[in-house]
């Protein structure tokens, strides 16, 4: 079959790309385009070169994995060559792979397949090779022939044993695994990083490569890097078990770090619930995962399925919907928040990611804007993680047209008109105009009628911003004195579903203090300063006239946010806007105060919950807790004293488990808050 002329031609554009974006990322830790994208064009080729098998030249980026490693440092031959996996993206493709891999095998095609799943995790694959027990090389897999020698560096990663655990290893064993960076860890290697004014990393997989490409080990070490061992490569003097999972068993036996979140599973149906239990734990994961690989179990199947190109036919990677995509910068308006911070907002031409349809993306502030440099006209990577508000990473600087022109602050709010200021230092613009701009008191309303405030069910920011332009409400007590009548008058507002946001009004009035305080939006009052505000005073009247040294005492309240609250108090518009809620019949149980982390029974003690729990919400748990004293932390570390856990737990179950601190369930913490109480 003859090729036409522009299939070469799209074949040798396509290979050009994928060589550029390659080194990009491969050679330079600088990607331009998200991975999603990558794997397009890829396919694409992939494809082409399926239908025209005599274009398949040696160079072509489908023959090899990665690019050419760096010169600085030594080389590394992989006797066994460090291969890729192949990626499916729908339960239909997964389950043409399981087809294959039965058909191959001689198996009916429903047939139990024991596959070994784990996370696919999203750092540097790297190559351990331990001689007589001892680590004597680390390499990176380079082009997957060849890679970089990192031994200097992947020594100083904790989670990498100098010397194996135990006895009975083979003289020679070389195993492979990811070196990532953990989520925390990399937030912070970033804070830091914005602190002295130096370049910060993209997300932790650069972050991870970026750190085991460090000519000078020193800085490696400082670099919060972990490691999970996935497979063996050469294997001499010395048998291992003839099935994955065991070899997996085997090598934590001798001290190798393996992902407790692996699991043997069987069959189509084991695949898909592992999928779907990890897709829904992973945004509680301490890392960062895109999928989860299935490897065949048995080492026997293994060898006879064999490889094909660049990739084994017993494995596969089932992936996540993206996370990134690319998209068009349409415009940049700027929003004004409760508290009157204008923040530039990307309105972009709609692209799915991350499972829905995103239109819109944060730019946080005017010096993240600027640092990252986004304008109108620009494309670039937008991420969408877990129900986290969409937000632009970066730009793809060789896509920007001609013309563009930076971004400058308004110097006038655009809803009220009043003067936006700046004050030094502060990476915030706000609006003067206060209650008397439309946007603030809408999203004050917002915030006030929210979940964890008021919690008034129905009454949503579309309804609020109508009652606000109708001037039918202005500040919180106003939703109090709405009527039926008030609401159906609205668009879209039929009598019935008036009827019902009544109905859930009236329920808000019954609340607790902390909900109150918080509902009120001071500024830098979250739910957890109202939560200790309210343990602390018990009472509001108290806290309206604590002064500013009184309201330090209280557990996670400084300086400035004592002189915040002073400040609110103070303003007669507050107080009179408080009276009149309370008039309205707002009302909360009062508590006995004093009960802080420096006095009550559970003084001291700092708990972590976990899982949905069946008596009550985690936040009245959370809020139980505090009010003896207790503290409530998102995260188990070894300052941790108890895990509570309920239904459909995480891994912070499993952590707790591993760091031997107590974990107690639902009975267990309802008995301690009634021993203590
Ligand atoms: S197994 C021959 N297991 O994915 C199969 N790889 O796309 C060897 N990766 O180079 C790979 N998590 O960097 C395997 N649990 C896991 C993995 C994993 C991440 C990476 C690895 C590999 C790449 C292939």
């Amino acid at each position: 079959m003859t090729v036409p002329e522009a299939t070469r031609e799209k074949v040798t554009s396509l290979r050009e790309e994928i060589r550029f974006h390659n080194n990009l990322y491969h050679v330079l830790d600088a990607p331009e385009i998200p991975d999603i994208e990558y794997d397009r064009l890829m396919r694409e080729l992939q494809a082409l070169e399926t239908e025209y098998p005599q274009l398949i030249t040696p160079d072509s980026p489908t023959q090899r994995v990665g690019a050419e490693p760096i010169a600085a440092f030594g080389t590394v031959e992989h006797y066994l060559p460090m291969l890729s996996l192949n990626n499916v993206f729908s339960e239909q493709e997964f389950v043409d792979f399981h087809r294959r891999v039965a058909a191959r095998l001689e198996l009916s095609a429903d047939a139990d397949i024991a596959y070994m799943a784990d996370p696919k995790f999203d750092g540097a694959a790297v190559s351990l090779q331990f001689e007589n027990g001892k680590l004597v090389r680390g390499a990176t897999r380079g082009d997957g022939t060849r890679g970089e020698d990192i031994t200097h560096n992947v020594r100083t990663i904790e989670a990498v044993p100098l010397r194996l655990l135990g006895k009975g290893f083979p003289s020679m064993l070389e195993v492979r695994g990811e070196v990532f960076m953990p989520r925390a860890g990399f937030a912070k290697l970033n804070e830091r990083a914005r602190e002295k004014g130096e370049k910060t990393f993209v997300n932790p997989r650069n972050a991870a490569a970026g750190s085991l490409r460090q000519l000078d080990p020193r800085l490696t070490a400082e670099r919060p890097l972990d490691f999970y061992v996935y497979s063996v490569g050469i294997v001499e003097g010395g048998l291992l078990p003839d099935r994955h999972s065991e070899i997996l068993h085997q090598l934590q036996e001798w001290g190798l770090k393996v992902c407790p979140e692996r699991r043997l599973v069987s069959g189509v149906d084991g695949c898909m619930e592992y999928y779907a239990d990890i897709g829904n734990r992973r945004d509680s994961l301490d890392y960062d995962i895109d999928g989860v690989v299935y490897k065949v179990d048995r080492l026997e199947y293994q060898h006879e399925l064999g490889f094909i190109s660049r990739a084994p036919r017993w494995a596969i990677a089932y992936k996540f919907p993206a996370q990134e995509e690319m998209t068009l910068v349409e415009n940049i308006e700027f929003q004004v928040g409760r508290t009157g911070a204008v923040t530039p907002v990307a309105r972009l031409k709609p692209v799915f990611v991350g499972g829905v349809t995103v239109s819109n993306a944060t730019l946080h502030n005017m010096d993240e804007l600027h640092r990252k440099d986004v304008r109108i006209g620009d494309t670039v990577i937008v991420r969408r993680a877990g129900d986290v508000i969409p937000e632009v990473v970066q730009i793809i600087a060789g896509k920007r047209p001609k013309g563009t022109k930076p971004v400058r602050i308004p110097r006038k709010c655009p809803v009220c008109g009043s003067r936006v200021v700046r004050i030094d230092g502060e990476a915030v613009a706000r609006c003067t105009g206060g209650l008397s701009c439309a946007a603030q008191r809408s999203e004050s309303l917002k915030h006030f009628v929210s979940r964890k405030a008021l919690d008034i069910e129905g009454l949503g920011s579309k309804l609020i911003e109508q009652l606000v332009l109708h001037g039918r409400i202005k500040t919180p007590d106003d939703i109090y004195k709405l009527s039926a009548t008030d609401i159906a008058a609205m668009e879209r507002m039929a009598e019935k579903s008036a009827e019902n946001l009544i109905a859930s009004i009236t329920k808000s009035k019954q609340t607790t203090l902390s909900r109150f305080l918080y509902g009120l939006g001071i500024r830098d009052v979250g739910e957890a300063t109202a939560a200790s505000l309210a343990a602390y005073y018990g009472k509001l009247a108290s806290i309206m006239e604590a002064d500013v040294e009184d309201l330090q005492e209280v557990p996670d309240v400084g300086p400035i946010v004592a002189s915040r609250i002073q400040a609110f108090f103070a303003e007669k518009q507050n107080r009179k806007i408080i009276r009149e809620l309370i008039n309205d019949g707002v009302t909360w149980e009062e508590v006995a105060p004093q009960r802080t982390a420096n006095s009550g029974p559970l003084a001291g003690k700092i708990f972590v919950l976990t899982g949905t729990m069946r008596s009550m919400s985690r936040d009245e748990l959370k809020a139980r807790i505090q009010a003896l004293g207790g503290k409530v932390t998102g995260s188990v570390s070894m300052k941790t004293d108890f895990v509570v856990y309920g239904d459909k737990t995480g891994s912070k179950l499993t952590k707790a488990q591993n760091l031997g601190i107590a974990v107690i369930d639902e009975d267990g913490v309802n008995k301690l808050l009634l021993i203590n109480n």
